[in-house]
C-alpha cells in the first residue's frame, strides 16, 4: 500500500491544481478482484460487513449500515425516524440539497435557520427560536469536516422531544469532545462520494446510535424484508415485513472503501497538513482585516476536509476564483443557500434572520485541498489569492 504522505510533501508544483483529486491508496484493484472472486457482489457482503465493523469501532456507533450514498443514508434516516406530512425538520439553509430532500420526500417541511459565523455550523440559538409544536427533528450539518455545538443541539432536541439526525457527510475522522460526529445524535449519515476525504466513488453509511432503531434499520435497508434475520439463520425464509427500499452498497464498492478506511488516519493527517498551511499563511491577512478565516472551536478536531475564506465581498471572492483559474488553480464557492433556491422556496420555510448565511454564501471561497498537493502547490494558491485580494483592495480604495 502507498500510504498518504504525512505532512506537506516537497516536490515540484503541479501544472494544474484541481479543486479535488480522489486519493488512491493503491490496494483498491486487488480488493475489487477479491470481491469479484468471492461471488458475492451485492449488498451486505463480506467487505461491507468488515467496513461496517470498522466504522462502528471508529465512531462508537452501535450499528453501521453501508448505503449507496449519504443521500440514501439520510433518506433511510428520515424513514426510520417516522418523519411524515405535517412534520417540521430544522436544518441550516447553508447545506447540500440532500439534507432537505430526504425529509421533503416524506412530506415534511424543512425549516431553514442560520449558521454560526466561526465554522458555518447550525446556530443553536436559531434552532431554539425555530421550534414549533410540529418540530420532529433537528439536522445539524457538520460543515467542512468539523462539528456543530452538539451539546447545545442535543439539549434543545431533548427538551423539544425531537430526534437529532446528523448530516456528517464530510466529517469522518473528526471529533467533538472526543466523540465522532454522526455518532452523537440518534442517527447520523456519512458520505464516501468522490469529493470526500475517503471515497469509493459513490457511497455512504447510516450510523444508528439509538438501540431502539437498530432492528428496524436493517429491515428498511433491505427493501422492507427480514433478509438479514434469514442470513443469520434466525428465520427459515425471508419475506416482506415493513416499508423499505434498496439502501445497499455493492460489495465491489465496499472493497474499495475498506482499502480507504485502512489508510484513513494518514489521509486525514495529509488533509490537516494542507489546512494548517493555509491557515497559517492567511493569518496576517486576517489580522489586517482583509479576510475571515475559519475559527474551529477547541472542542472540535476537524478532519481538514474544506479550507474556506471569506473575502470582503462577492466581487472580491469572484475575482480570487478567476485569478486562481488563470494560474491553473481551481477554487470554488459553495452552497446556494437552500432557502433561496426554487425548491427551497416551494417546500421549506425560513425561521429567523438568515443574514449570516446569505453573507457567507456570497463571500466564501474554498481552496484546493487533496492528498498529493505539494508545498509548492499550496504556496502558489496562497500567493495568487493574496495578490488577487490586494488587487481588489487597490481597485476599491484607489491610490
Ligand atoms: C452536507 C452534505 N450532505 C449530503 C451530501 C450527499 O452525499 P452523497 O453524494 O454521498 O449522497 C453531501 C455531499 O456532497 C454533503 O456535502
Amino acid at each position: 500500500m502507498s500510504a498518504a504522505p504525512a505532512g506537506l510533501p516537497p516536490g515540484p508544483p503541479h501544472d494544474e491544481v484541481p479543486f479535488h483529486r480522489p486519493f488512491v491508496v493503491g490496494d483498491e484493484g486487488s480488493a475489487v478482484q477479491g470481491a469479484l472472486r468471492n461471488g458475492h457482489t451485492g449488498g451486505n457482503g463480506p467487505y461491507a460487513t468488515a467496513c461496517e465493523r470498522q466504522l462502528s469501532e471508529l465512531t462508537g456507533s452501535q450499528k453501521v449500515l453501508l448505503t449507496h450514498s449519504c443521500t440514501g443514508a439520510l433518506e433511510l434516516a428520515a424513514l426510520l425516524a417516522g418523519i411524515g406530512p405535517g412534520d417540521e425538520v430544522i436544518m441550516p439553509s447553508f447545506t447540500f440539497v440532500s439534507t432537505a430532500n430526504a425529509f421533503v420526500l416524506r412530506g415534511a417541511t424543512p425549516v431553514f435557520v442560520d449558521v454560526r459565523p466561526q465554522d458555518l455550523t447550525i446556530d443553536p440559538a436559531a434552532v431554539e427560536q425555530a421550534l414549533s409544536p410540529r418540530t420532529r427533528a433537528i439536522v445539524p450539518v457538520q460543515y467542512g469536516g468539523g462539528c456543530a455545538d452538539m451539546d447545545a443541539v442535543m439539549a434543545i432536541a431533548a427538551a423539544a422531544n425531537a430526534v437529532v439526525i446528523e448530516d456528517a457527510a464530510q466529517s469522518l475522522f473528526a471529533t467533538y469532545r472526543g466523540r465522532a460526529p454522526g455518532a452523537i445524535g440518534q442517527l447520523g449519515a456519512l458520505s464516501f462520494h468522490e469529493t470526500k476525504n475517503l471515497s469509493c466513488g459513490e457511497g455512504g453509511a447510516l450510523l444508528v446510535n439509538d438501540p431502539a432503531l437498530v432492528q428496524r434499520a436493517e429491515v428498511l435497508q433491505e427493501k422492507g424484508t427480514n433478509r438479514m434475520r434469514f442470513v443469520r439463520g434466525e428465520v427459515r425464509a425471508y419475506t416482506w415485513v415493513d416499508v423499505g427500499s434498496s439502501f445497499l452498497m455493492s460489495d465491489i464498492t465496499a472493497a474499495i472503501l475498506g482499502t480507504q478506511l485502512e489508510a484513513g488516519s494518514e489521509i486525514t493527517a495529509a488533509h490537516r497538513a494542507i489546512w494548517d498551511a493555509y491557515h497559517e499563511a492567511f493569518a496576517p491577512l486576517e489580522a489586517a482585516g482583509a479576510v475571515v478565516r475559519p475559527a474551529i472551536p477547541p472542542e472540535v478536531r476537524h478532519n481538514g476536509h474544506i479550507y474556506w475564506l471569506l473575502a470582503p465581498d462577492r466581487e472580491a471572492r469572484d475575482h480570487v476564483i478567476v485569478r486562481l483559474g488563470e494560474h491553473g488553480v481551481r477554487a470554488q464557492f459553495h452552497y446556494v443557500p437552500l432557502h433561496s433556491s426554487p425548491a427551497g422556496l416551494r417546500y421549506g420555510r425560513v425561521a429567523g434572520d438568515l443574514a449570516f448565511t446569505t453573507d457567507a454564501a456570497a463571500r466564501l471561497v474554498r481552496l484546493p485541498i487533496w492528498v498529493g498537493m505539494t508545498r509548492a502547490d499550496v504556496e502558489r494558491v496562497c500567493e495568487v489569492t493574496m495578490a488577487a485580494l490586494a488587487e481588489r483592495r487597490a481597485a476599491v480604495v484607489p491610490g
